[in-house]
């Protein structure tokens, strides 16, 4: 049996820092062990907010190095630049004609950004280019963090509505949401998700850091008041990020770390939970720095070219249930 379709995007925008890593990227590796895996850098998306097309050019490349880096292998995995394949917008557009305003008024991330960065069509209706993404590959699955479950709900709302309305095409994708990772909170407001976007830079670890970075800004994270290694999002939420953290990168359920480190004083723990992720980091680090850029490029050159051929096969039959086949 053919193997079931993963697709996933990122954006450009921002460094990744370890909130994207463990919530999405790390996942994004495994997968394509069981799974047809597609991954995008999502740069038509970014562009809803304002860049600067010099900066924009470099940050796309950035982006496509870190998630090779992080393991994307883009000899397995389809990987490539969303703006390259022009059959994502196209299909976008069909998708908006059966798009009710009422499902885009009702997404919270288009209000919090069009409050941020000022509203535009395009940050209204990002959400249905990013069913068309996923729709486009014929997607049976897409690893998320938490954040993007309504737009993902849209997604399959619109495949089942274009089905009933002119015959089978589409899977309903389904989300992939790890139970542990998803939501990887700021070092400096552990009541708030870890953002690209947060101006204080102490809020996240980043990708690239040194391990001296690590180590600062983990000793600086903010803590709880009392003492104890406790699992507690409401009381303790700032260790209870750490211990995520430390979960997450050696591979250890949290009630045996909790066993293990119960007493610790936080200084110690901090200690701890640096190392871990600086050890986590180094093979990332360095695979990417042998990166060279023309060579990423030119894989995702060829990404895009056997993305369009693939989404073609698809969207010939999408245009052909609409009547526009030109015969
Ligand atoms: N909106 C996603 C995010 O901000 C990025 C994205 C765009 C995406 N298209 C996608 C994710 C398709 C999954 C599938 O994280």
């Amino acid at each position: 049996m053919a193997k079931q379709v993963v697709f996933s995007g990122i954006q450009p925008t921002g460094d990744i820092h370890i909130g994207n890593y463990l919530g999405a990227l790390r996942n994004w590796v495994r997968l394509q062990d069981d799974y047809d895996t597609i991954y995008c850098i999502v740069d038509l998306h970014a562009l809803t907010i304002p860049q600067d097309p010099t900066e924009f050019e470099a940050d796309r490349l950035r982006a496509a190095k870190m998630v090779i880096a992080a393991g994307v292998d883009p000899t397995t995995s389809l990987f490539y630049y969303q703006s390259q394949v022009p059959q994502h917008t196209e299909l976008s557009w069909i998708l908006g004609t059966l798009t009710q305003l009422g499902a885009l008024n009702r997404m919270t991330q288009f209000k919090e950004k069009a409050d941020q960065a000022g509203e535009n069509l395009g940050l209204y209706s990002y959400p249905v280019l990013m069913a068309a993404d996923i729709l486009i590959h014929h997607a049976h699955k897409v690893p998320v963090g938490d954040d993007q479950t309504q737009h993902l709900e849209l997604a399959r709302d619109l495949a089942g509505r274009f089905n009933r309305r002119f015959g089978d095409e589409f899977p309903v994708p389904e989300g992939i949401i790890p139970e542990h990772g998803a939501r990887i909170m700021s070092l400096q407001d552990p009541t708030s998700k870890m953002s690209k976007s947060d101006p204080n830079l102490g809020s996240r670890i980043l990708l690239l850091d040194d391990p001296d970075t690590v180590r600062k800004k983990i000793g600086r994270a903010v803590t709880d008041s009392g003492s104890g290694i406790e699992y507690d999002w409401d009381n303790k939420p700032g260790i209870t990020n750490l211990l995520e953290i430390l979960s997450l990168f050696t591979d250890t359920a949290v009630d045996a770390l909790v066993e293990e480190h119960h007493d610790k004083q936080y200084g110690a723990f901090k200690q701890l939970v640096a190392e871990a992720v600086v050890d986590g980091l180094a093979p990332i680090r360095s695979a990417y720095s042998s990166l060279e850029d023309a060579e990423v490029s030119r894989l995702m050159n060829k990404g895009a070219l056997d993305a369009r051929s693939s989404a073609e096969k698809y969207q010939v039959g999408v245009r052909e249930k609409l009547g526009l086949t030109g015969h």
